[in-house]
């Protein structure tokens, strides 16, 4: 039987995420159809991406960009946020690809969903700044938010079949980044090129400063409270360097079920494609003859990002999108060499010990409280320097 191909966006295509996606589309082109691509600044990736999957619309950060792209293109080329809104809602799209970095992948998310497409969600950043807002549009719309978060996808895939109520515990896997054994004193001499070679996942940079922090972890607890209706005191981090187990679920009989897989984003970007099909992706399989996996606690004095997030996850309203803000705001200026490593939770820490917490009852509460956390961070690192 002839499959209908699905119909996608790929925001934030020029990343690790979206050209991971690309890969996943090459290798089925019979079930996958690009049909926009929103990139930033990297021109000259983005207009081969654009003439190997032949887009309808693409979008980039600039306008002079975009100009010029259009006319080597011959297609719409369009420019900002405002473009990657168009090409999140185009029609023809089901299915968006939300693999922008950072706070920036918010609202073109929140217009796909209000657009009735379906998401394979890769920027958390959606979910921390505005979880509640996002999941009630996702209910009110009808619409699939799919994971891609490699944890958040293996705690969906460990709840199928079983009943929510019998849940006890998420446990979410971190690889523990590139400082697990370095000695806490002297973390803060640590370089931007230290901080950004991952041992496990080659990823974007500002995930990859985070990993080393474990912001990233606690980005993750934020985004799994909210996709999965889970409080912060039931989801629980432990380090696990190998990085095979992607998170687990436990139940009331103490049983843990748990999904493992070589690491490689394709697996779960297919996942979140093809679901509830699996396809293959690429993936090296699991030798088990030749596995050994670790799991230990994290450090609080090594990681303080994960008690502020979940610090800022237990205040609720604002304060998760404040916390998201300060964090962008610091990671941008410790790879600029403007902030040491340990300045960035004390930089965090001191903002969320400033903020007079909001409600969240809309959008432009979130956006307001983006707005308040990267002053304030600008202005702590200001008075640092
Ligand atoms: N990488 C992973 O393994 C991984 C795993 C799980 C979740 N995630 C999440 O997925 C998201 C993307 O991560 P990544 O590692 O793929 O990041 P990345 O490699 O830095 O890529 C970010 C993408 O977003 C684009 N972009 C950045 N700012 C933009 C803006 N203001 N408007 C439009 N496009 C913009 C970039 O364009 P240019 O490069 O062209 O400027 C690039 O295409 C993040 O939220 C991250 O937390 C990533």
């Amino acid at each position: 039987m002839d499959r209908e191909q699905k119909g996608l966006a790929i925001l934030g295509s020029t990343g690790s995420i979206g050209t991971s996606a690309l890969d996943v589309v090459r290798r089925y082109p019979e079930r996958f159809r690009v049909v926009t691509l929103a990139g930033g600044t990297n021109m000259e990736l983005l207009k081969r991406q654009a003439e190997e999957f032949r887009p309808e619309l693409v979008s980039v950060l600039e306008s002079d960009a975009a100009s010029k792209l259009k006319r080597e293109l011959g297609i719409p080329v369009k420019a900002g946020a405002e473009g990657a809104i168009e090409a999140a809602i185009h029609p023809g799209v089901k299915t968006v690809v939300s693999a922008v970095s950072g706070a920036a992948g918010l609202l073109p998310t929140v217009a796909a969903i209000r657009a009735g497409k379906d998401i394979a969600l890769a920027n958390k950043e959606t979910l921390v700044l505005a979880g509640p807002l996002v999941m009630e549009e996702v209910k009110a719309r009808g619409v699939r938010l799919m994971p891609v978060d490699s944890e958040h996808s293996a705690v969906f895939q460990s709840l199928l079949g079983h009943r929510a109520e019998d849940l006890t515990r998420v446990i979410l896997t971190a690889s523990g980044g590139p400082f697990l054994k370095r000695r806490s004193d002297s973390l803060h001499s640590v370089t931007p090129d230290e901080a950004l070679r991952h041992p496990r996942w080659n990823m974007g940079r500002k995930i990859s400063i985070d990993s080393a922090t474990l912001m990233n972890k606690g980005l993750e607890v934020i985004e799994a409270s909210f996709l999965f209706g889970v409080p912060a005191e039931k989801i629980s981090v432990v380090i696990h360097p190998e990085s095979i187990v992607h998170s687990m679920v436990e139940y009331a009989d103490g049983s843990v079920i748990s999904q493992m897989s070589s690491p490689d984003m394709r697996g779960p970007i297919a996942y979140a494609l093809s679901f509830p099909e699996r396809i293959e992706a690429g993936l090296k399989r699991l030798d088990f003859s030749r596995l050994m996996l670790d799991f230990s606690s994290p450090e609080p004095g090594r990681f303080p990002c994960l008690a502020l997030a979940y610090a800022a996850l237990k205040e609720g309203g604002t304060h998760p999108a404040v916390l998201n803000a300060v964090d962008e705001v610091a990671v941008e200026m410790f790879l600029k060499g403007r902030l040491p490593f340990t300045g960035i939770p004390e930089v965090i820490a001191a903002a969320l010990g400033r903020y007079q917490g909001r409600r969240l009852s809309s959008i432009e509460d979130v956006i307001e409280a983006d707005r308040w956390g990267r002053e304030e961070a600008r202005s702590l690192i200001e008075a640092l320097n």
